[in-house]
């Protein structure tokens, strides 16, 4: 038995999943007969983890703060170990600016991309080059935020009329912006859990929108907006493809415990991309992390204690 300090909320965008998401482990803890602290993280994250000193600590905090690595960095500094990945894989997760660029480099497939800065338009005239960027990317146009998650500030410019909204709603969100190739095709994650015989993929998630054509904010946590199949029914060899891709993308990134890679199937070609990864994925009753655990035979319950252990297991080593 842990004394297990669960933190979640926070201020990001993703609050309120992130309560789903604590809410859900804090039940699992209690049924594993864990004693839980339960942490809406604000001002007083700090004063509270010195005062209570817990055994562990279950980040279920998604978005800013929560999932970038800076609740890491100060479980670290305070000596607490915590669960799944640490400060840098969650940089290299969040900033999708960064994780495009080292996956392009490492040869993963991600769709084509040109990344900038608020100051490349705000100083160095930009928009001129906003043509050529279009010509090269075709339409539709990808544009959105380096840092949110969840959909959040991503839209599909139809035509060039649409980039400069599109780009000044991405920047509302951040001050870096992805334009990416618009890949039309299935929706597909691939989430990795950690075991005994280290890191494996779970089967593969896809995500089939009910109406409309785009997987949003909304269908994502609303139950029955979004339909989901696991194991997706892609055919062996795109399954076996997209695991290995996701593995390649975990390893790469330096994760541990868990995270969940984000990939769609074009539909014209046939082939896999990796949009992203997620370091601290969703955990609610939607949420895709947990289905695939489900599919593989692990319920919430074990995965919890499995992620629970492992974050002990590294404090150890
Ligand atoms: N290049 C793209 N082509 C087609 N659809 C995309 C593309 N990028 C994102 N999407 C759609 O938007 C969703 C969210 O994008 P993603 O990059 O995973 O960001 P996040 O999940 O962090 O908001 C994807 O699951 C997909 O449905
Ligand atoms: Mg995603």
């Amino acid at each position: 038995m842990s004394r297990v300090a669960v933190l979640k909320g926070g201020r990001s965008l993703e609050r309120s999943i992130s309560l789903k998401s604590g809410a859900r482990v804090e039940d699992a803890l209690e049924r594993l007969g864990h004693s839980v602290l339960s942490v809406d993280v604000g001002h007083d994250l700090v004063d509270r983890l010195l005062a209570d000193r817990p055994d562990v600590a279950f980040v279920a905090l998604h978005g800013r703060d929560g999932e970038d690595g800076t609740v890491q960095e100060l479980l670290e500094l305070l000596g607490i170990p915590y669960t799944a990945s640490g400060p840098s894989a969650c940089i290299r997760c969040t900033d999708k600016v960064l994780a495009k660029h080292l996956m392009r480099d490492a040869g993963i497939p991600t769709p084509d991309f040109y990344a900038f800065n608020e100051t490349a338009f705000k100083e160095l005239g930009a928009a001129a080059a906003l043509p050529a960027l279009e010509e090269r990317l075709e339409f539709p146009i990808v544009v959105k935020p380096a840092g949110q998650g969840s959909a959040l500030g991503i839209k599909f410019a139809q035509d060039a009329a649409a980039v400069a909204p599109a780009l000044v709603a991405a920047f509302s969100y951040d001050t870096k912006v992805l334009l990416e190739r618009h890949v039309a095709g299935r929706d597909l994650a691939v989430s990795v859990l950690e075991g005994p015989d280290g890191a494996r993929p779970l089967p593969v998630v896809e995500a089939v929108p009910r109406d409309g054509d785009f997987y949003d904010f909304e269908a994502r946590y609303e139950i029955g907006r979004t339909s989901f199949a696991c194991p997706a029914e892609i055919g062996d060899e795109h399954t076996w493809r997209a695991q290995e891709l996701a593995l390649r993308v975990y390893e790469l990134f330096g994760c541990y415990g868990f995270a969940r890679i984000d990939l769609m199937l074009e539909e014209a070609t046939g082939e896999l991309c990796v949009l992203e990864a997620n370091a601290i994925p969703g955990l609610t009753e939607t949420s895709l992390l947990p289905q695939a655990a489900e599919a593989d035979g692990i319920g919430f319950d074990a995965l919890v204690e499995r992620v629970l252990e492992l974050a002990l297991d590294r404090s150890i080593a």
